[in-house]
């Protein structure tokens, strides 16, 4: 009889440690967000400081003022387009294909096409009277 209630007592005690409740699990850490931080602008030229922006600095402002760069937008074939341009009628020098790519992509990148960047045109009825008109 001593083994039964030897026996018993085991289970009770195997039982009792079974159904203790467990502590709760710690929740899982909830990841850091990630937060897109805007590139600092550099407080001369006011280009975005980030990637290849020296390159760009060091290529687009010897002529004329960052401003001009850093108010334009455009897609990389739009910027193709101004340098080729600028090549053709402003002096601009050639560059070697790294350079010209590594421009053109940080332009592209950090200046894209936007469409806050024009205004609607004016209906026919404001706009002022053309002086080339045949019908004056
Ligand atoms: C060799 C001189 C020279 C360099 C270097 C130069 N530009 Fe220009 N760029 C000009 C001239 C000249 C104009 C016309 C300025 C004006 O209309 O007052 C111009 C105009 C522009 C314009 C205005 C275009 C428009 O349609 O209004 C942009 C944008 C521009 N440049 C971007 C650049 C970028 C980007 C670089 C570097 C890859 C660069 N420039 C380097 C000479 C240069």
């Amino acid at each position: 009889m001593r083994g039964a209630a030897a026996v018993l007592a085991v289970s009770a005690l195997l039982l009792a440690a079974c159904s203790r409740d467990e502590p709760p699990a710690e929740p899982a850490p909830t990841p850091e967000p990630v937060v897109e931080t805007a590139p600092a602008l550099d407080p001369v030229t006011g280009f975005k400081m980030t990637g290849d922006w020296e390159l760009v600095r060091a290529n687009c402002t010897s002529c004329h003022s960052a401003k001009l760069v850093t108010q334009q937008r455009g897609s990389a074939q739009q910027w193709l387009t101004m340098i080729r341009w600028m090549q053709k009628k402003q002096n601009l020098w050639a560059f070697d294909p790294d350079t010209e790519g590594r421009i053109i992509a940080y332009l592209a990148e950090h200046y894209p096409p936007s469409d806050a960047q024009r205004r609607a045109a004016l209906a026919a009825d404001l706009m002022p009277p053309n002086p080339y008109s045949a019908e004056n």
